[in-house]
């Protein structure tokens, strides 16, 4: 294997600059923990950015892609295959909706509700309904509907006019819904958590009253739960969790435990719209991604880990609460629904510092919006494995690295 300085030259040579890693290279992965080329180990409570929700190398996951891989990897939707027929049944299902049309990103997921909401109306005869209202600090993805639809200006920059009918409004506002949704309006596009904002819970009421208010108006509720959904937050979606059923569900990061994919889940009236040849993917529904969810699946009911997660949330929501009370001059407080969860730093706290030093402590999270450390940790977490972060992360904001100037 070549060494750690002659990767991190071939990286530095080759590899578009479009992020910005550490000098560290990850090789393996067991459970919660990670190791890299220089054998040091790592506590993953990022999980991938939500993906991992088995861990890594889970067994059941393991042997369902090998088996898989060796027989039948992909053959393209000119024809059926047998694992994405099984796993459409199993995310409506779980789901509660009718339809499902399997992708390879959470971008395309909502890149395919965008379609197919506009699409819906026109299908209606009701052309003029193509506006689309998100909401400020949202993420959806990276892809120019997408990006149109996240509503963080630093997204735009550089990549020309956005998608034109696409408006965004405070996040929790419903009053601010209220006045944008109209007889234009195609679809309101929310998260259940804004994720890559700063984990922060949509308030009380909210998803019911935009559920209500859509159906009033006439325009669909998309709901991305490409962060919060398979589990995370306790429930299969979030959305379950207060009995809010929208139009079309967006899930992705993880559905297949770390392969490729996503979805999108829709009723049967709506997904109707969408006619052979007018959306599509050459990978979405391939056999190995589908063979990788339905074991996620079967592996979450097996172990039970949605009540896990919900409990290991609140343990680690609790443990965050205490270390921003013990020290208010480093965090102001914890937020977060089942394990999305995060901890608010204080001003002039350095975000970027706090987290190379919870890596130096062998301990890898990330950040969400400006100042939130989120975790994110996989769905088979334990206490323990909990209490080790919490222990580090302590260690680190009992005297944080602080903002120059
Ligand atoms: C809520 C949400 N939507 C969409 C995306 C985009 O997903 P992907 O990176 O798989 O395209 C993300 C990724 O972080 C996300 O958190």
């Amino acid at each position: 294997m070549a060494s750690t300085a002659e990767l991190l030259g071939l990286a530095g040579q080759h590899m578009l600059k479009n992020y910005k890693q550490p000098p560290l290279v990850i090789t393996r992965g067991e459970g919660c923990y990670l190791w890299d080329t220089e054998g040091r180990r790592y506590l993953d409570l990022y999980a991938g950015i939500a993906v991992c929700v088995l861990g890594h190398a889970h067994p059941a996951l393991v042997r369902a892609v090998t088996e898989q891989a060796g027989r039948l990897m992909h053959i393209a939707n000119y024809y059926y295959n047998d694992r994405q027929i099984e796993l459409s049944a199993e995310l409506a299902r779980r789901s509660g909706y009718d339809r499902v049309f399997l992708c390879n990103s959470g971008t395309e997921a909502n890149e395919a509700a965008l379609k197919l909401a506009r699409r819906y109306h026109w299908a209606r005869g009701d052309k003029s309904r193509t506006d689309l209202v998100a909401t400020w600090s949202s993420f959806h993805g990276r892809s120019m509907g997408s990006v149109a639809l996240t509503g963080q200006a630093k997204y735009w920059e550089g990549f020309g006019h956005m998608l034109p009918g696409v408006s965004h409004v405070a996040y929790g506002d419903l009053e601010a819904m209220r006045r944008r949704i109209n007889d234009r309006t195609a679809a309101g596009f929310i998260e259940p958590v804004q994720g890559e904002g700063g984990v922060l819970p949509a308030p009380d009421g909210y998803l019911e009253g935009l559920r209500a208010l859509c159906t009033e108006r006439g325009a669909l509720m998309v709901v991305d739960e490409i962060q919060t959904g398979i589990g995370r937050t306790g429930r299969f979606l979030a959305t379950q969790r207060v009995g809010v059923e929208p139009d079309i569900t967006t899930i992705a990061k993880g559905t297949a435990g770390g392969v490729p994919i996503g979805a999108l889940l829709t009723r049967e009236h709506i997904g109707e719209a969408l006619l052979p040849g007018t959306h599509g993917s050459t990978f979405g529904g391939n056999p190995l991604a589908a063979a990788a969810a339905l074991a996620v699946l079967r592996t979450l009911d097996e172990g039970d880990l949605m009540a896990h997660a919900e409990k290991m949330g609140r343990h680690l929501v609790d443990g965050l609460a205490r270390i921003a009370e013990k020290y208010p001059r480093s965090a102001t407080g914890a937020r977060g629904i089942g394990l999305l969860c995060g901890i608010v730093l204080a001003d002039g706290v350095d975000p970027r510092g706090v987290l190379t030093a919870l890596r130096e402590r062998g301990v890898l999270v990330s950040q969400a919006g400006d100042r939130v450390v989120r975790f994110a940790p996989p769905l088979v977490v334990t206490a323990a494995e909990l209490d080790e972060g919490l222990a580090a992360l302590e260690a680190v904001l009992a005297d944080p690295p602080r903002m120059a100037g």
